[in-house]
């Protein structure tokens, strides 16, 4: 897919786009200069190496941004391939083709690719599971205290319509106490667990094969929010055992924004009832019959999204995972899980003007962390950084008044040691 680049700016630089008046953006876009992972040697020298892949984002460099957590920035070969998408169904009216996508995300996170569906992003994949879950009035939810509003938005939609009831836990600062705590909520009335792999509040990656274990064990769903897992941490679905996980491209796989996926586990397809249907998520059907003939839906996770689809975002999603694994994410999870426990070492020597709210076991540990500075609210914290150009994110979910800085590979120490100089002023 790299290598088509080159063969699209030559026809983009000869065609109608070149005698156009283009903004300034798309030219840089479509830059001959524009390098690739596989151009450049991480044995050589591993500094340069990483400041290479940092010229691969059109991320402003005024700025120092630390918030992957919200939103991944994609580098340009993703951009460039959902350009030269867009173009193609524009100029030649191509259609379909994204259950390819399908195909390379299952590959990704260790699913097969019947189980996976296309979404747009992890709040569509939680309402899928949400709606499609049997529960009935007085059934249980265990949930935690620090979901993201995606996260709790359809479970409190239930609550309120059809009565299922929500039990909570805060996570602790292990994984065996978070597990504990868990067990502790799940009585007769328990149908799911439905958690974060990684809360968007404190960053802390949640034991989740051993959730999902704890759940399989109890006869109840697992359902884990993964809007933070693939692309920081190695995920294998079928490893970890869950039945259900919803996620997204646009954060940590650096893919195009609104686009994500919901993985089912094959053996609950049918249980998880498909409520809106089209297209690819039906078997045969004919209106010109009596009785109708509706035979049901499709046998994969194709029942679960329908009609037409944006190709080039799908095709984006590719990129970005060839784009990844042309790093490896070995030593993208090495880079910036180190980034985590350097930011968190650094806060730490701050003993008593900060609350360090990430665990600090290492099994708890990822690439988001979060933190209060006792003196000051945390929106004046993120209004100093912002003075500074760094930017951060406020926590106000469920009164945690706190901040949190997230790291990707286009970060760097330097950049880290700035934000650390800030809070240290502030504190
Ligand atoms: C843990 C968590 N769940 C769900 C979401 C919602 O994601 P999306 O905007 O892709 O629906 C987010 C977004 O930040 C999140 O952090």
């Amino acid at each position: 897919m790299f290598n088509d680049r080159r063969k699209f700016i030559k026809t983009a630089g000869t065609g109608l786009l070149a005698s156009l008046a283009i903004p300034s953006f798309a030219n840089e876009l479509i830059s001959e200069s524009v390098i690739y992972p596989s151009d450049i040697s991480f044995e050589e020298d591993e500094e340069k190496y990483w400041k290479q892949i940092r010229q691969m984002f059109p991320l402003s460099k005024e700025k120092i941004y630390l918030n992957n957590g919200t939103m991944g920035p994609s580098p340009y070969p993703v951009i460039d391939t959902v350009h030269k998408y867009m173009r193609d169904a524009d100029e030649n009216g191509t259609y379909g083709g994204w259950e390819k996508t399908a195909e390379k995300l299952a590959e990704f996170v260790g699913a097969s690719a019947e189980e996976i569906a296309l979404t747009h992003n992890v709040t569509e994949g939680i309402n899928i599971i949400c709606w499609g879950m049997p529960l009935k009035k007085g059934d249980e939810v265990i949930m935690t205290t620090h979901e993201h509003v995606g996260g709790a938005a359809p479970w409190l939609n239930r609550a309120k319509l059809h009565g299922i009831v929500i039990k909570t836990f805060t996570p602790a600062a292990t994984a065996a106490e978070t597990l504990q705590r868990i067990n502790d909520l799940i009585n007769k009335k328990t149908r799911a667990l439905a958690i974060p792999h990684i809360p968007c509040t404190q960053g802390q990656v949640m034991p989740a094969k051993e959730m999902c274990k704890l759940a399989r064990d109890k006869g109840i769903f697992s359902f884990i929010d993964g809007a933070h897992g693939p692309g920081m941490l190695h995920i294998n679905l079928h490893d970890m055992g869950c039945d259900f996980y919803a996620s997204c491209s646009h954060k940590w796989m650096l893919g195009p924004k609104g686009t994500g996926f919901l993985y089912v586990r094959k053996e609950l397809l049918d249980t998880m009832q498909t409520y809106s249907v089209g297209g690819s998520g039906l078997q045969d059907w004919n209106m010109n019959v009596t009785p109708l003939l509706f035979k049901g839906y499709a046998p994969d996770a194709k029942r679960y999204y329908y009609g037409t689809q944006n190709l080039a975002l799908y095709k984006g999603v590719e990129s970005a995972i060839d784009f990844i694994n042309a790093i490896g994410l070995d030593r993208i999870n090495k880079r910036i899980l180190g980034f985590g426990k350097y930011f968190q070492d650094e806060l730490l020597k701050l003993e008593g003007k900060i609350d360090m709210l990430t665990p600090t076991e290492d099994i708890s540990r990822g690439s988001v962390i979060g933190f209060r500075v006792k003196s000051t609210p945390f929106g004046k914290v993120s209004e100093i950084a912002g003075e500074n150009k760094i930017r951060i994110r406020g926590v106000a979910e469920n009164g945690l008044n706190s901040n949190r800085a997230s790291f990707h590979i286009y970060n760097n120490k330097s950049e880290i040691d700035k934000l650390v100089e800030v809070i240290k002023n502030i504190a």
